[in-house]
């Protein structure tokens, strides 16, 4: 095997399992420089069912909880691994923690919890030795339709297997959150909404923008955005786009930071369209548009009024694009109106940092593995997976769009973890 360069990876166009594991690998790796073999990645996984006793106490204190990564492909989500202080140094509330992949060093018999990347799973992890008070993780976080239906039918192991699950969705285990805002305890110094105000009042922005990573969803928002630009232009920036942000070089996911920045300087708003409109998805995006100048357009499933201040956003799927454009250019015209949408600037952080959403399920796993919590176990994870997540499209929302069919991705490669879209 070559060594490759995980640019080298991050391109290969084949649809094999692996790639989705190493888009997530990706992801976390750029932010803490490091290269993968291809090499390593299959010896490890090959590796898989050899258990090795190896004493535990340089690792494992009396109080030490062990998560360890099944998958060897996974990027560290910012923690330094088989490291008994890391989860101090990122800030987890719960410290008493240590992330690892080796197992060698955390043998699966031993783990406090074993983290299985659904992506991965083609086929039946053999862990040997399973004891009752190990919780048995998934990990996953794109809508199922991502997937075939049948996943997890094609080992009926799968029934019983997992305690826990770590999901965007609601109502996982731990909700794997792509941002959050929260309230301030004390009011900006800084004032940023008079600064907002000030900076609107000088500047000229044009109206609409878009960065778009991937050029197909199935959420049909393409659809949306060709409606809308009958009425308002829409410059379409990023891989997708006609227009090219000069800065965008590079790692993507980080790199986009300053195209957006110079997105919400130059446009009053800027769309947030996910690829899929399912119950609790949303995409990094929204959070970093919210972040900045600009007023983001929403466009998915999740319920933005819970997770975003009232006002901060607007909804596109409350409007056809036609009354979207319109509203748009009411707006346009109404400074003052335009600026409520700024209203909770100095009261309410985001939180859209990369470190802080990567790590965040980890220092919630710690958590809750230390809590005395009851036994649980997802005897029929596909029906969790499948039947009770709800998708949709822009017609059950009674929006009428007359070119409605759904654009696939490019190489149809669907990416598990998209921080971004
Ligand atoms: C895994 O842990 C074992 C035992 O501590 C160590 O000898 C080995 O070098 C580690 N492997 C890697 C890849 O770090
Ligand atoms: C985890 O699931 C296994 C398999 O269903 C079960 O035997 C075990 O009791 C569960 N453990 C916990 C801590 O929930
Ligand atoms: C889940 O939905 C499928 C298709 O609608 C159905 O065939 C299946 O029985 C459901 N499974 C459960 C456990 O409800
Ligand atoms: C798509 O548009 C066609 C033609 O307007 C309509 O008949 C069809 O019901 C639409 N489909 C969806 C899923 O909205």
């Amino acid at each position: 095997m070559h060594r490759h360069t995980l640019r080298a990876l991050f391109h290969r166009p084949n649809r094999h399992c692996l790639i989705y594991p190493l888009w997530l690998f990706f992801l976390f790796n750029v932010f803490f420089v490091k290269q993968l073999t291809i090499r390593d990645v299959y010896d490890d996984y090959h590796q898989l069912d050899v258990v090795q006793r190896v004493d535990m106490s340089t690792l494992k204190d009396t109080d030490v909880k062990t998560i360890l990564l099944w998958n060897p492909w996974y990027g560290d989500f910012g923690f330094t691994l088989d490291d008994v202080s890391s989860f101090s140094r990122v800030g987890c509330k719960f410290k008493n923690c240590v992330l690892s992949k080796n197992k060698t060093k955390v043998v699966p018999e031993q783990a406090d919890a074993i983290v299985f990347l659904y992506t991965n799973l083609c086929e039946l992890p053999k862990v040997h030795g399973r004891q009752g008070f190990q919780r048995y993780v998934l990990l996953t976080d794109d809508p199922p339709m991502c997937y075939p239906r049948n996943y997890f039918e094609r080992d009926n192991h799968f029934g019983s297997f997992f305690n826990w699950t770590i999901s965007y969705r609601k109502n996982a285990d731990v909700t794997w959150k792509r941002g959050w805002v929260k309230k301030l305890d004390q009011p900006l110094k800084k004032n940023s909404f008079s600064q907002i105000r000030l900076r609107n009042s000088k500047k000229k922005k044009k109206l609409v923008a878009w960065y778009v990573a991937r050029c197909g969803s199935k959420s049909k928002r393409e659809a949306y955005i060709n409606e809308l630009r009958e009425y308002v232009e829409v410059d379409s920036y990023g891989p997708c786009g006609e227009k090219s942000c000069p800065e965008t070089s590079g790692t993507p996911g980080a790199a986009i930071l300053p195209c957006l920045d110079m997105l919400a300087n130059n446009y009053k708003f800027i769309l947030a369209f996910e690829r899929y409109i399912c119950d609790d998805f949303v995409t990094k995006r929204f959070f970093d548009l919210l972040d900045r100048d600009t007023v983001p357009i929403v466009f998915g499933g999740a319920d933005y009024a819970r997770i975003a201040p009232s006002h901060s956003f607007i909804d596109a799927l409350s409007f056809s694009p036609r009354q979207l454009a319109d509203h748009l250019m009411k707006l346009e015209k109404n400074e003052n109106q335009y600026l409520r949408h700024f209203w909770w600037k100095d009261i309410y952080q985001v939180h859209s940092g990369y470190q802080e959403l990567a790590s965040q399920p980890f220092c919630d796993l710690c958590e809750k593995l230390n809590s005395n919590l009851p036994l649980k176990i997802y005897r029929d994870i596909d029906n969790w997976w499948y039947n009770s997540t709800k998708c949709f499209g822009p017609e059950d929302r009674g929006i009428v769009i007359r070119h409605n069919e759904t654009i696939e991705d490019l190489h149809n490669v669907q990416v598990p973890w998209s921080f971004d879209d």
